[in-house]
């Protein structure tokens, strides 16, 4: 018999390992409609007959019949064994297959233990559904609150959209279940009180149930009622059924219509209601993030259904939370990316509310990635003012610096003399050279408003060691014991240097040269900081500062989500009262520092 491998290492693998990608590296595919044809590589045929279904994962044959998913094909072509084709697989994909023989059983246990989770889900998900339309007094304010919202109670269901009433209706419902107490924790629906009492996780919200593309309930987003200092969506936190990274809102919905139509376009919204509004306003082609944080594994989802992809994000997204670089990820995996201009501060629910049209007039403004990028930096400058004028042609060289096709660098070009009014020669000139004057103006080390919020907290953290290291006059003070640490060699460099100020021993970075046997690439990144003056440039003490400001804020964050989570399960009211004190603490520090 064949091993059994942990399901959720054959899911990753097969997750990487794309059919269409893989049987294209052995036969040429030629798409047709929905699905790819090639002449069968098992049988002789000169018509082609083998069909490469992608938003399935599967292969057919019309002519010998044979067919299977990725791993049987590699089994097949490469005439091997399972194991061996799950090793070609892993290694394409760079995975390492687990060591130790996962065993059947162990397999079978956790199939049921997934398979108890995905029961308790949807348990829940019909309960807050029933509690919508109970007659319920306390569910008149979710009701009240969806017809403000304007969403049809076909809808409603459509979306399987419920509420919650309070703390312990839905435990004492499941309770007559014949769950476990630990399933019931682990399914991640029910809290858990200091004196050990069940409660429901979304107490109060109304409910937006997440639906994999295996129509599985596997995660809840509860939205208080009203505006109030707390997290406005409180999601179930992951679990074995749930992982944010690799879930899309409204895939489900998605997988139906790609079975009655191909899908030319999906388009991204950040919002659950954004993805309502526009499905009801007959935009059906939707699909939430769910915040803007895309991942690969997400665009690797969204590629299985179509390889255009419109970024529908909130009006604001490219001034202030921007990933515009973060949209670099549907790059990556060969999607093309349009970005829809939103007007400032709407987001799609907001739009489609005026009706169907105002959204289409949107849709019809989307811009591919990059002309999006120079859009974006028009809104941000005058460009009548001649010092903005500067700054947004220095900033949208460095767009263009980064474009690889000379062809579509000479176009940008072109646009931006229009744009300007300087001449084609001067940009192009002020490209060659751009690069690097711009980075003495704006190093690479400076904390952007367009870096990953890990991004900038590591950037904060190297510039602040750096400053430490080398001894610099505007880092006396700090006590380098309040970074909050998780890299190796951060924190090896960190204790160097509290041991020598301890005992108030010169800092000689050399040292680490030793302590630090191998040669540490984290290391570099640091030392690098020193080159070219960048410690000690007029501009230094406010990337210092700026830097010690990231990094309160981040713990500032921290705090606030530990803090909402001890408030959520908390049911003792003193105690309630004392985190909600602790918490507007944190929510007016919060403050403070954005101001700042
Ligand atoms: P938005 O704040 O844009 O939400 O966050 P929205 O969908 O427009 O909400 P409404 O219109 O005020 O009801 C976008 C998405 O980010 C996630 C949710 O998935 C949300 O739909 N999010 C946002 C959270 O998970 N938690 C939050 O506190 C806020
Ligand atoms: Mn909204």
């Amino acid at each position: 018999m064949s091993r059994v491998l942990d399901p959720r290492f054959m899911q990753e693998l097969k997750q990487k390992n794309d059919i269409v990608e893989v049987i294209g590296g052995y036969v040429a595919l030629d798409r047709k409609g929905g699905t790819h044809w090639a002449c069968c590589p098992f049988h002789h045929e000169r018509t082609p007959s083998f069909a490469v279904n992608q938003a399935e994962q599967f292969y057919h044959c019309f002519g010998c019949g044979v067919s299977g998913g990725v791993v049987r094909f590699v089994q097949e072509i490469e005439s091997t064994d399972f194991m061996g084709a799950v090793r070609i697989l892993a290694s394409r994909a760079k995975m390492t297959v687990p060591e130790s023989n996962f065993d059947t059983e162990k397999a079978i246990e956790l199939k049921k233990k997934r398979d108890t989770m995905a029961s308790i889900m949807l348990d829940c998900a019909r309960f807050y559904l029933s509690n919508l339309y109970s007659g319920d007094a306390r569910a008149q304010a979710h009701l009240q609150y969806l017809t403000n919202r304007k969403l049809s109670p076909t809808t409603v269901k459509k979306f399987g959209l419920g509420a919650s009433l309070d703390f312990f209706s839905l435990p004492d419902y499941l309770a007559g279940k014949g769950y476990s107490r630990q399933d019931l924790l682990d399914s991640g629906a029910l809290g858990e009180t200091k004196n050990g009492k069940l409660v429901d996780f979304e107490a109060g919200r109304l409910i937006f149930p997440i639906i994999n593309a295996f129509d599985e309930v596997v995660a809840f987003g509860g939205r208080l009622l009203e505006k109030s200092d707390f997290a406005k969506y409180k999601n179930t936190r992951e679990t074995l059924l749930f992982n944010k990274r690799k879930t899309l809102y409204n895939i489900n919905l998605l997988k139906k219509l790609k079975r009655k139509q191909p899908i030319k376009e999906v388009i991204m919204v950040e919002g659950y209601m954004d993805t309502i509004s526009l499905y009801q306003a007959g935009f059906e082609n939707v699909v939430a993030s769910m915040g803007t944080s895309l991942t690969t594994e997400q665009a690797r989802l969204v590629k299985r259904y179509s390889d255009n992809v419109l970024i529908s994000y909130d009006g604001d997204f490219a001034g202030q939370n921007a990933d515009l670089r973060g949209l670099e990820i549907l790059k990556d995996e060969a999607l093309n990316v349009k970005v829809v201009p939103m007007p400032d501060g709407l987001d799609p629910d907001d739009v489609v509310k005026q009706g169907a049209s105002a959204y289409q007039k949107c849709l019809d403004m989307a811009l591919p990635l990059i002309d999006y990028k120079i859009h974006a930096l028009e809104k941000k400058y005058d460009i009548s003012k001649t010092e903005d004028k500067r700054r947004f042609i220095a900033e949208a060289l460095q767009v263009v610096a980064d474009v690889e096709s000379e062809a579509v660098k000479e176009e940008l070009l072109k646009k931006l003399r229009e744009k300007t009014g300087v001449s084609y020669h001067a940009l192009e000139r002020d490209l060659q050279k751009g690069a690097k004057q711009l980075e003495m103006v704006m190093p690479k080390e400076m904390i952007t408003e367009t870096d990953s919020s890990a991004n900038k907290q590591t950037k904060a953290i190297r510039f602040i060691l750096a400053a430490k290291l080398f001894s610099q006059d505007y880092a006396k003070d700090y006590d380098v014991q309040k970074l909050p640490l998780t890299d190796e060699t951060h924190i090896v460099v960190a204790q160097y240097i509290l041991e020598r100020e301890e005992k108030g021993e010169r800092i000689r970075p050399s040292e680490l040269f030793e302590i630090l046997e191998e040669n540490s690439a984290e290391l570099n990144q640091i030392l690098d900081l020193n080159f070219e003056d960048k410690l000690a440039s007029e501009v230094a003490e406010k990337f210092f500062a700026d830097s010690v400001k990231e990094i309160e804020k981040a713990s500032v964050e921290r705090d606030i989500a530990e803090l909402n989570a001890k408030y959520s399960a908390e049911t003792n009211d003193e105690e309630r009262k004392k985190i909600a004190q602790m918490l507007s603490e944190k929510m007016r520090k919060r403050n403070e520092l954005k101001r700042k």
